[in-house]
Formats: structure tokens, sequence, C-alpha cells
């Protein structure tokens, strides 16, 4: 038996949000936990003990953001600088995160036409996840296959509900996807002097 993953929801418009609002109601509905991050934290106060508790508590952990500017949404990025920190998740003594698996559960507004070469976005989508991959590895985290609905704005209702019906599918499903068998996690140690004594 599992323990329930950690799923937090980074989206800095929630009300005029059209699929990642629904993917967290949706996750909610099966009976899932989200933390809604910009409404834990309108004021950017992170609370780091809190949120590294919710971390060691989990065996998966899922971001549900939509993509801004090619990454994540400031709150997302503030708690990644923040809860991720060195002598914790990463460097020596950082290991509380290793084993755990991270996985990226996102929406584009451009279509998948838009990314590729010759596209108004020029490179494939996957071009734009190694920070979060390298993220996962310095971490000890194993990243997943990343969920992405492209053209979030104008996916017929039936696409949305199909994307929602995976979503809530592949939550369900964890850790029995076939694919994590072939997933390798690279070993990446920073070592004790690459930060300067404080
Ligand atoms: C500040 C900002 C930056 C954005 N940057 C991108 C981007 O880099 N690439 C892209 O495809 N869409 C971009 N978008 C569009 C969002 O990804 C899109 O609105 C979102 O995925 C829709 O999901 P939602 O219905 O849950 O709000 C951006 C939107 C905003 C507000």
């Amino acid at each position: 038996m599992s323990r329930p993953p950690l799923i937090l929801l980074a989206h800095p418009q929630r009300a005029h949000s059209r699929i990642n609002a629904e993917m967290a109601q949706a996750a909610q509905a099966a009976g899932f936990n989200v933390r809604d991050l910009y409404a834990l934290y309108p004021d950017y106060l992170i609370d780091v003990p809190a949120e590294q508790s919710a971390l060691a508590a989990a065996d998966l952990v899922v971001w549900l953001h939509p993509i801004h500017w090619y990454g994540m949404p400031p709150l997302m990025k503030l708690w990644l600088d923040e809860v991720f920190s060195f002598g914790w998740a990463y460097g020596p003594g950082g290991q509380a995160l290793q084993g755990k698996h991270l996985w990226l559960a996102t929406t584009t507004g451009g279509p998948e036409s838009s990314y590729a070469p010759g596209g108004y976005n020029r490179h494939f989508f996957d071009a734009f996840l190694p920070p979060y991959e390298q993220t996962a590895a310095l971490a000890g985290m194993q990243f997943l296959p990343p969920l992405v609905l492209h053209g979030a704005h104008r996916a017929p209702a039936d696409a949305v509900q199909a994307h929602v019906d995976v979503w809530v599918q592949r939550l369900q499903t964890w850790p029995d996807w076939p694919e994590l068998a072939d997933i390798d996690t690279p070993l990446c140690e920073v070592p004790a002097d690459a930060r300067p004594q404080e």
C-alpha cells in the first residue's frame, strides 16, 4: 500500500483556469489531497518546515501547473528555491527526497504544432524539460514521464475530459505504471566543498 501522493497546484489565477483547476477538482473528487500553493501563500511567505513535512510524508510528488514563460509559475519556483534546500534536498546530508518520484502535470497555451522546429515556440516541448529533470536528479528523485496538455485554451471539451480522466487514472494506478521499470535515476552527488563555508 503506497502513501498518498503530494499534489502541489500552482496556478496564479485559479479562478480563470480552464484545465488545471478542473484537474485539481477531479483529483480532490477522487479523494486526493491537493495543496494549492497560491491559496496557502497569497503573501508568498512559504512555511518551509510545513512543506518539507508534507514532502517527507509522500513517495510521489506531483507538480500541477500551467507553463508560464517556458517554465513554472513564480510561486512554484520560490517554493523550490526555499524548500529544496542545501543539506536537505541535495548536497552533503541532503537525502530527504532520495528515491521519491516527481511527476509534472502541466498545460501549455501553445498547441503541440507550435512546439516544433518551424513552429513559433521553435523547439519540441521536451527541450524545456531538462531543468525539471535535473532538479529531480540532484535531489535523488525519479522524474516520471510528464503529463502535458497542449493548446489548453482551445482544446475541445471531449479532449479535456479525456485528459482529466487519464490524470485521475494515473494517480489511482501509481506506482503500477509499466514505464517506471525503464527509468533510471542518475546519481548526482554535490561534494561537501561545493559551497563556501558560512
Ligand atoms: C504569464 C504567462 C506566461 C505564459 N507562458 C506560456 C509559455 O511559455 N508557453 C505556452 O505554451 N503557454 C504559455 N502561457 C499560457 C498558459 O500555459 C495557459 O494559459 C495555461 O496552460 C492554461 O491552463 P489553465 O486553463 O489551467 O489556466 C502563459 C500564460 C501566462 C499567463
